[in-house]
């Protein structure tokens, strides 16, 4: 059963469903057109059952009167679950092969973007990471939709509870603590920038020696997966490499211009 899903699917789903669509996309900013259908319309009834919403129309109502009733939609919506060096084999990968591969193909500052960065966690293990390989002419971007992610990225104060899966020497060299929090040091915090973008509407930015995407697309449809592949593809230089999850191989990188150069990782053509 495909996964996507179009206009005509949505009506299997109700009237309702459609206007409240709609809504969720005027006030939320978020398509839901371009989410996996039924997972995501399942997902929306789980959640008005837990909060006691009777329907969608009431739902898109509430939604239009209640700011606070949109930032918890966009929160639940996001899933902005994220770790310092997730998978840490993907991340000893990338120091000790990716690294080195694209500092010496580098003609000029190192250009990283990660791609649904959610509080931080991924632009900042990047950025450990280039430090650790004695790489500091690099610029990170860190992007996400959901600006309390944001937020908390810009912040850079962590929870012990979130930084567990930092190694204890890279906690120590690149973390200080304040009262109960871990900060980021800043001569981490300069290398990164954060700021707002939808990767299914937003312009992408160009020229990246490496994209770090890592389970944002999953929540996709077919169509939109396929077309943040084909964008990401062009917003790497040729040469760049694109850094995806664990459980999201590209099986027709070549369709897109890339070539698997370990599991996980795609260089552009150089
Ligand atoms: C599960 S988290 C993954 C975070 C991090 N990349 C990682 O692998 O740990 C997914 C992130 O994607 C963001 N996201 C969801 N839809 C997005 C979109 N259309 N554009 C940009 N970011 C999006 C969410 O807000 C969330 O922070």
């Amino acid at each position: 059963m495909s996964d996507s899903v179009n206009t005509t699917e949505l009506h299997q789903f109700g009237a309702d469903y459609s206007y409240f669509c709609t809504k969720a996309a005027e006030f939320t900013g978020i398509n839901l057109h371009n989410y996996k259908g039924r997972q995501i319309y399942r997902r929306l009834v789980n959640y008005m059952n837990r909060r006691n919403i009777p329907d969608f129309a009431t739902f898109a109502m509430r939604l239009q009167r209640d700011p606070g009733e949109v930032a918890r939609l966009v929160e639940y919506l996001t899933i902005n679950v994220s770790d310092f060096f997730r998978n840490p084999e993907h991340w000893e990968a990338l120091a000790r092969e990716i690294v080195p591969l694209l500092a010496d193909s580098a003609k000029w500052r190192i250009r990283v973007w990660s791609a649904g960065s959610a509080a931080g966690q991924e632009a900042y293990s990047a950025a450990i990471t280039f430090a650790e390989c004695s790489v500091d002419d690099v610029f990170i971007l860190g992007t996400d939709i959901d600006e309390t992610s944001l937020g908390k990225a810009r912040a850079a104060k962590y929870t012990s509870a979130e930084v567990k899966s930092v190694p204890k020497p890279l906690l120590r060299k690149y973390f200080r603590k304040e009262a109960d929090l871990h900060v980021v040091q800043d001569s981490i915090r300069r290398m990164v920038s954060f700021r707002r973008h939808d990767l299914l509407s937003s312009e992408y930015p160009g020229s990246m020696d490496l994209i770090i995407c890592r389970n944002v697309i999953i929540y996709f449809s077919e169509h939109s997966k396929q077309d943040v592949i084909a964008r990401l593809a062009s917003s790497l230089r040729p040469g760049g490499v694109l850094f995806m999850g664990a459980t999201e191989a590209i099986f027709n990188a070549q369709d897109y211009g890339l070539k698997q150069i370990r599991p996980f990782f795609y260089r552009r053509s150089p």
